[in-house]
């Protein structure tokens, strides 16, 4: 793993961007692309330049089960506020969370993985170390599926959500087998918070109850820090 270490997440998200850029020059055609607070600054630089993504495909993470694009709390919602609707993309891949039927959906999205294969992944991390809606105990071959989150997950997205009662309890999450599939992956994070996770992820063993460390078995990651995430390294 490479790691990178900034000063906050505003210049986080720039060097995640230049990362971008760079791949996109050797021809990267499909992002794999993050919801959360921590892709937001690299998502403005995006839309603040003047790069044409209008013929880039994006295939996100996850989606909550019940709440399709029109819900504001939805990560289609999401990708189009910080990125799409500013930036169009050629194609861009969201679960649908109100699929009748969550077992096609995930065959689905699988299908569309296997068709775009991803270049570049962008990943934040949990508290607890999961990565997409991946969480701990998770096996590293999954493929796409319907996962209940944890509470550690429900308690650090709540601040989305009028109530905690309201945050869905489930998603549908790309599996760490599709994510260790792209060809690179940049994972961010930002804040005290995320010291705990970024520590065992690159120092400790490689186990699935920390999700994230299955990325020491990729050969090329770039881990982009910032000096609270860092400071248990
Ligand atoms: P966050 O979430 O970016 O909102 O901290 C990251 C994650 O849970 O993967």
């Amino acid at each position: 793993m490479e790691i990178i270490r900034v000063k906050d997440a505003v210049q986080g998200g720039k060097k995640a961007f230049e990362l971008i850029q760079e791949g996109m020059e050797k021809g990267a055609k499909v992002l794999g692309l993050a919801t959360g607070s921590t892709p937001e600054t690299l998502y403005a630089e995006m839309t603040a330049s003047d790069i044409d993504f209008s013929h880039m495909t994006s295939v996100n993470l996850d989606e909550y089960v019940g709440l399709g694009g029109s819900d504001d709390q939805s990560y289609r919602h999401f990708m189009d506020v910080h990125l799409f609707d500013k930036k169009p993309f050629a194609e861009t891949f969201v679960p649908n969370g109100k699929a009748s039927d969550l077992k096609e959906e995930c065959q689905r999205y699988d299908d569309v993985i296997a068709s775009h294969p991803v270049d570049i992944q962008i990943l934040g991390i949990g508290q607890n170390g999961h990565i997409g809606f991946n969480e701990p105990g998770a096996s590293f071959e999954g493929t796409t599926s319907v996962v209940d989150l944890t509470e550690s997950t429900i308690n650090a997205n709540k601040r989305y959500f009028d109530k905690v009662e309201d945050v869905p309890t489930t998603a549908i999450s790309m599996g760490i087998g599709s994510i260790m599939r792209s060809k690179k992956i940049i994972l961010m994070a930002f804040g005290e918070v995320k010291a705990g996770a970024i520590q065992k992820m690159i120092e400790g063993p490689i186990t699935n109850e920390l999700p994230a460390s299955v990325l020491q078995n990729h050969n090329d990651v770039v881990v982009i820090i910032d000096e609270a995430a860092a400071s248990k390294l």
